[in-house]
């Protein structure tokens, strides 16, 4: 596809970037950096992003229809970045709901999808995906969860340029399908990598806890937890979901 690309040096952070270059408000049109200085996480929490050690990536894309219409796309695009890993170099990495990547329990990779305002109805969407090439420890350390990246897990030093060029090909492709059919044709596939597949799980809601099994998604992207009251469906906001 030809929409532009942008490739920089430093920035605040790709998605802050995006949102404020309205030249770049084109479905499909991208930027990459080499560094972020306050590179973001879901809650405001920070995603060490040093430079040249990993791949910092943002999409924009427009969706007429409004917000209603945007449930499902972090899975959506969770389902492009394992699509896009396996063809990089048959790596299997799985889903974290609902906006993780792990690979062998640790996790590679982040997805942010921000939505904003709605004129003339269409939500415009900036979709950011990080990617852990090669930490270095230090920042590496301030990390305060167990990480992975690809250089770790590979004998070669991985090629960032062919990773890069694979996914943003694979995120255009999803982003055109899902605005066409919505999540439906993404569903098999993401539970398929779902981390926590028939695991027990804790979700963590605000105050509130609920644990159960773990049995996959809704058609809606919410995630199924069988619970002692039965199945529940939790939809996204500010859960998250930890090993029980
Ligand atoms: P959840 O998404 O389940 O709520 P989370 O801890 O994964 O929980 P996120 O907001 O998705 O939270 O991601 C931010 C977290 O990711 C940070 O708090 C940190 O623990 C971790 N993190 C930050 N930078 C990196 C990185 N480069 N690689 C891997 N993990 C990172
Ligand atoms: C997470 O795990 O919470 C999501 C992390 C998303 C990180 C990417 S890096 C490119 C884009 N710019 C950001 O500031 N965040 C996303």
């Amino acid at each position: 596809h030809n929409a532009p690309l942008q490739i920089l040096s430093v920035v605040d952070s790709t998605n802050t970037y995006l949102k404020h270059s309205t030249e770049l408000h084109i479905n499909g049109a991208a930027c990459l950096a080499e560094a972020q200085t306050a590179g973001r996480g879901r809650q405001g929490r920070k995603w060490v992003s040093p430079f040249g050690a990993s791949l910092y990536l943002s999409m924009y894309w427009g969706f007429h229809g409004g917000y209603q219409a945007l449930g499902g796309l972090s899975l959506v695009i969770g389902v492009a970045v394992v699509r896009a890993l396996k063809a990089f170099g048959n790596i299997s990495a799985q889903l974290k709901w609902p906006n993780d990547i792990y690979l062998n329990g640790k996790k590679l990779a982040g997805i942010l999808v921000e939505a904003e305002g709605q004129l003339d109805d269409i939500s415009h969407c900036f979709v950011g995906v990080g990617v852990n090439i090669r930490l270095p420890d230090n920042p590496a350390d301030e990390i305060d969860q167990p990480w992975a990246d690809l250089y770790s897990d590979s004998d070669t030093e991985p090629d960032r340029n062919r990773l890069a060029s694979i996914l943003l090909d694979q995120l255009y492709k999803a982003l055109c399908r899902f605005e066409n059919e919505g999540l439906v044709p993404f569903l098999e596939e993401w539970r398929d990598h779902n981390l926590f597949q028939d695991k027990w799980v804790t979700l963590l809601c605000g105050p509130q806890q609920f644990s159960g099994r773990c049995c996959g998604i809704n058609e809606q992207g919410a995630l199924l937890v069988e619970t002692d009251k039965g199945k529940q469906a939790f939809y996204g906001g500010e859960i998250s979901v930890r090993p029980y």
